[in-house]
């Protein structure tokens, strides 16, 4: 896929728009999913609507949402965000007609089910130790555990996978009525999709576990279950581990083809992290290391990717768009630090974007 759309004029390539199916990006900045362990059964709070919110007015063109879970068991903590019953979908249309009405960022869901790697305490309490008599049975594609510290998960029946994937349909139908521009399903970092993909946490003998075509089966169930109830002008995104990092796991020529079968069923963007499908540790991340697996995906799919990991100057965003190594620069710790990242990195990269008429005063500031 040629770069030449974002070359053709004299904006800066991170801020040239985007188009995927009818949702339009005014740049390519996005805030990368973040879970934020501040739900009530899975109902989001004003947490989120000021979170979300803020980084919509600090200029990203699109907002994913935290990991949302379309099952209360498949939530990582008893305080993580749900899309697994109707009030859900009232509390999340809240956050969803903020960023539309004060922001011209657009906002996706992440929906996820958290299976081997669920019933764990909120991330800053796991250093206490576990959830104890909180803790709930947890599932996965095969009774093997994440890390040697982790409870063993039951290995999911067929019926179980079956109405999995209609509770994925039916948080989809809740996400468009909330008015979410766009669904990424969480099928990277180990969580129940993601394990059913990668053979080190799937080793079943059935259709569902095997060759990668058999692994793929249940990930793909879900994406034309949700397609089929999605809005057709609405894209869907993909989060995939596009390596496990491990002997034996995922490497990026089963990533690529892995692209090219969600692609086939109906998803739109391949979002590009790797690891965390084990308890292992993985390799030292430095400098842009997941860019080069985004920027594969992209070349052999000539379809569109979103890279993310260690972004966090105007200089590499705009240097990974410009390049045609991804098409959305996808951004979580330094979004955190920083929310006014994209405002910012336009002054930088100068580019004249416009500020909520609230803050119309700093355009002029700037201009001195
Ligand atoms: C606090 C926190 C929560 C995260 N939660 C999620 C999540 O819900 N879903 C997801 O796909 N990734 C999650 N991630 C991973 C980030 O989206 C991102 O891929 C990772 O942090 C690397 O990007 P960065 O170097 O810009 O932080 C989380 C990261 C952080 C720091």
């Amino acid at each position: 896929m040629a770069a030449a759309d974002v070359s053709a004029s004299n904006i800066p390539a991170l801020f040239t728009p985007f188009r995927l199916r009818g949702m339009d990006l005014i740049n390519r900045v996005v805030v990368s999913p973040m879970c934020m362990y501040s739900s009530d059964d899975g109902t989001v709070s004003d947490f989120q609507l000021v979170h979300l919110g803020s980084r919509a007015m600090g200029g990203a063109g699109l907002v994913i949402t935290e990991m949302t879970n379309v099952h209360r068991d498949g939530r990582i903590s008893p305080a993580c965000a749900g899309m697994y019953k109707p009030e859900h979908a009232t509390a999340w249309k809240r956050v969803v007609d903020f960023v539309h009405d004060q922001s011209e960022a657009k906002i996706a869901i992440q929906l996820a089910h958290a299976g081997r790697k669920g019933a764990i305490p909120r991330a800053w309490e796991r250093a206490k130790g576990t959830l104890g008599d909180e803790a709930w049975e947890i599932v996965g594609p095969s009774a093997i555990p994440f890390s040697e510290t982790s409870a063993t998960p039951r290995e999911m029946t067929v019926a179980e996978i079956a109405d999995m994937v209609e509770r994925f349909a039916q948080g989809a139908r809740w996400s468009e009525e909330a008015g979410f521009d766009m669904i990424e399903f969480h099928m990277g970092h180990g969580y129940l999709l993601s394990s059913f993909m990668s053979p080190l946490a799937n080793q079943r003998d059935d259709d569902y576990g095997g060759d990668l075509t058999r692994r793929m089966r249940f990930p793909l169930e879900v994406v034309e279950a949700v397609r089929a109830v999605w809005p057709e002008d609405k894209p869907i995104s993909a989060r995939i581990s596009a390596v496990d990092w491990e002997e034996g796991g995922n490497k990026i020529e089963d990533s690529i083809e892995i692209s090219r079968m969600l692609l086939d069923a109906g998803v739109d963007i391949i979002d590009v992290s790797t690891g965390a499908i084990t308890g292992a540790g993985r390799p030292t991340a430095t400098g842009l290391f997941q860019t080069p697996f985004s920027e594969a995906i992209r070349k052999a799919t000539g379809k569109p990717t979103m890279t993310v990991g260690n972004i966090r100057t105007a200089e590499d965003a705009n240097g990974v768009i410009a390049d045609g190594r991804a098409d959305l620069c996808a951004m979580a710790k330094w979004e955190l630090y920083d929310p006014y990242f994209p405002r910012h990195a336009a002054v930088e990269l100068g580019y004249e974007m416009p500020w909520p008429n609230q803050y119309k005063q700093v355009e002029r500031m700037l201009k001195g």
